[in-house]
């Protein structure tokens, strides 16, 4: 008998329906399957005989052929061993030939178990996209494809199981429709009111976050930047649902979602070590996995000890920054991970660490100190639209009893500087003002008069370049936006100015 079954199979982000045929013929018993490669038939074909024979049910005698369409797509992957099973229990006749659409996926363990694969929300978004009802989906992979509208979804642990919900025998429930919400996340352990003075770092910390500007904290040890950065995520904007759906399906696609973490309701916070691969930064593998850049997407990626990152790990950077994707190629095919964040990193000034501090003499030379700051390499630095001092706590403001603010708090304020650009760029493809494109700069960044006069006096004075000039005006914009100016101030540009200290300081 023929019998034809669904399962979707996955290469990067993208899903592609898969047809699993089954026919059994008579003849010498032999199991043919194609459409797999090769060490991916032995191991499937193991697993299906099996689960089979947990349920009691010997491989018929004959010759069984499973095909897996269509055969001109690579197939990977052991999340096809639900369907192919499925379609030869319609082939022996065991389950009914006859069902109404549904699409099969999952892994079999030994003993008959359904264990989790990856990708599965992706899946049941396109099962859901090509109007299929029902999708049967491991039971620990449940919860992210329940996230999906209009399709049924129903958690598989076993094919017993399985088994007697399809012949009609006990019927499983479908798992109910979860709708995605970020205000129902867990509240961070993390807060602003943990870090005690830090007026300036504090404040630069929020003109980033309300602007999504790429910020860099500069100081010596113990000052704080590791502190300041991991608290990032805590003032950023809570997660629309759309953002909470595309950073979970990363999170699916790389197969790190659990059934104690179903989706990412809160914005990543990814901090490699500097000694990462290129590869484990930017995405890789003979079938790309997604790297760091896209596990931080629409939330932070916080690179501390930047001096310590390899120049060549830096620079994989630069791309997926501007392009907030990236594309891995291989032999196999081409992976585009999607990779909008926040860039935040942490670095001494200098390779003793204390140079400029008020609590050790730096040992360095100047030589020491523009070779140390010259591993990254100038476009690199240039992506920062905000460089941060962050010097240590005097110690009355460590020892003060007022609590400092708390995120949420500056949270508010940074969400209220958000909403004023999405109603400005709506419908221009950018949303921050660290994204303006530089044509649209001077349309969107327009200043009161003192303020253009104070902005050129700076502008000569510091010796800018032309895009130092173009970050301050986001960053003055951003300013703007927070205390709710259509135009900016004079107080904007001081702000803002005062957030370039690296140029002066370091670069020349
Ligand atoms: N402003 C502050 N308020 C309260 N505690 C602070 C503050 N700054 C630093 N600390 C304390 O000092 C510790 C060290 O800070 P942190 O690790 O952030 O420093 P760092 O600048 O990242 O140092 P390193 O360069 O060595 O990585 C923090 O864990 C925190 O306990
Ligand atoms: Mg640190
Ligand atoms: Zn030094």
């Amino acid at each position: 008998m023929f019998a034809v079954t669904n399962s979707v199979g996955m290469f990067g982000m993208n899903a592609f329906p898969v047809t699993v045929e089954a026919e059994v013929f008579k003849g010498h018993p032999q199991f043919d399957l194609s459409g797999l490669p090769d060490i991916g038939i032995k191991e499937s074909r193991d697993r299906v005989r099996s689960a089979a024979s947990s349920v009691g049910i010997q491989f018929p005698k004959g010759r069984i052929l499973i095909n897996l369409a269509p055969a001109d797509v690579k197939k990977s992957g052991s999340s096809f061993d639900l369907a192919i099973f499925v379609s030869l229990m319609q082939a022996m006749d065991i389950l009914p030939l006859r069902m109404p659409e549904r699409i099969f996926i999952g892994e079999l363990g030994l003993h008959g178990t359904v264990r989790s694969v990856r990708g599965v929300m992706t899946m049941t978004m396109l099962a859901r996209k090509n109007g299929c009802r029902e999708i049967y989906v491991p039971k620990e992979n449940v919860r992210e494809a329940a996230v999906i509208e209009g399709i049924r979804v129903y958690g598989i642990s076993s094919v017993e199981e399985l088994m007697l919900h399809l012949v009609g025998q006990e019927l499983l429930s479908p798992e109910p429709y979860c709708q995605p919400d970020a205000s129902v996340s867990p509240a961070s352990m993390l807060d602003f009111s943990d870090v005690r003075g830090q007026f300036k770092a504090r404040s630069g910390m929020e003109l980033a976050a309300a602007g999504g500007h790429n910020i860099l904290l500069i100081g010596s040890p113990g000052s704080g930047k590791s502190m300041l950065a991991n608290r990032l995520p805590t003032i950023l904007p809570q997660m629309t649902k759309e953002e909470i759906l595309e950073t979970s399906n990363v999170y699916s696609v790389a197969g790190l979602l659990t059934p104690e973490r179903p989706l990412i309701t809160q914005r990543p916070f990814r901090s490699p070590h500097h000694t990462i691969s290129t590869s484990g930064l930017a995405g890789g593998g003979s079938i790309p996995t997604p790297g760091e850049i896209s596990l931080a997407h629409n939330g932070v990626l916080f690179l501390d000890e930047l001096a310590e990152f390899k120049r060549n790990t830096l620079e994989v950077l630069r791309q997926p920054l501007e392009a907030r994707k990236v594309v891995i190629s291989r032999v196999s095919g081409t992976a585009e991970y999607p990779c909008s964040f926040m860039l935040a990193a942490a670095m001494n000034p200098c390779p003793c660490g204390y140079s400029g501090s008020p609590l050790k003499k730096c040992t360095c030379t100047q030589k020491q100190i523009h070779n140390y700051i010259s591993r990254i390499s100038g476009p690199m630095l240039d992506r920062f639209d905000l460089h941060v001092d962050v010097d240590p706590v005097p110690y009355e403001e460590l020892a003060a009893q007022e609590k400092p603010e708390s995120s949420a708090v500056i949270r508010e304020r940074v969400e209220a500087a958000r909403k004023r650009q999405a109603r400005r760029y709506a419908g221009l493809g950018f949303y921050s003002n660290a994204a303006i494109p530089d044509h649209l700069l001077n349309e969107f960044c327009q200043m009161e008069h003192d303020a253009e006069i104070m902005f050129g006096k700076m502008y000569t004075y510091y010796h800018m370049s032309a895009r130092t000039g173009m970050r301050v005006k986001k960053v003055a914009r951003s300013a703007a936006d927070l205390h709710g100016s259509e135009k900016i101030q004079c107080e904007d540009i001081s702000m803002a100015v005062q957030f370039r200290g690296f140029d002066s300081k370091y670069l020349k």
